[in-house]
């Protein structure tokens, strides 16, 4: 049973240091592991905009960097009243290491859980060379 309250807790306070001096939208991301571990990811913007790392892709390469490779549900924040959604680049990048669930809160912790598969409908996800 995942613990949504407490992951978007993290979440909310990763999101603190954000990197965001285009935007100016601070968001936060904390990722569930299978063995508990918790690692969180901000959104760190660079001034050729297409450089800008969103928070969740943040979250999951530190995890898949320090060894990780199964988890269990991502939560993102942002400063919004409105739930945040991730963009088409992370919903790929979900479904490349199955994380399973998507925690989208706002920033009063009002949220809703998606599956990935939900997000992102008939990811490509393999080919035959
Ligand atoms: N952003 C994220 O970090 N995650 C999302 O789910 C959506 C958008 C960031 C990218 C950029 O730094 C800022 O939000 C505005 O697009």
């Amino acid at each position: 049973m995942v613990d949504y309250a407490n992951l978007i807790d993290k979440a909310l306070q990763a999101k603190k240091h954000a990197y965001v001096p285009y935007s100016n939208l601070h968001v936060g991301a904390a990722l569930l592991c299978d063995d508990g571990t918790i690692f969180t990811g901000v959104n760190i913007e660079n001034v050729s905009y297409g450089a800008t790392n969103c928070a969740e892709r943040t979250a999951i390469f530190k995890a898949v960097s320090e060894g990780k490779r199964n988890f269990l549900a991502i939560a993102v924040v942002s400063d919004m009243d409105r739930l945040i959604y991730p963009c088409g680049i992370c919903r790929q990048v979900l479904a490349e290491f199955m994380v399973p669930l998507v925690v989208v809160s706002n920033q009063s912790g009002d949220y809703k859980v998606y599956s990935t598969d939900t997000l992102l409908p008939n990811a490509f996800t393999d080919f035959d060379s």
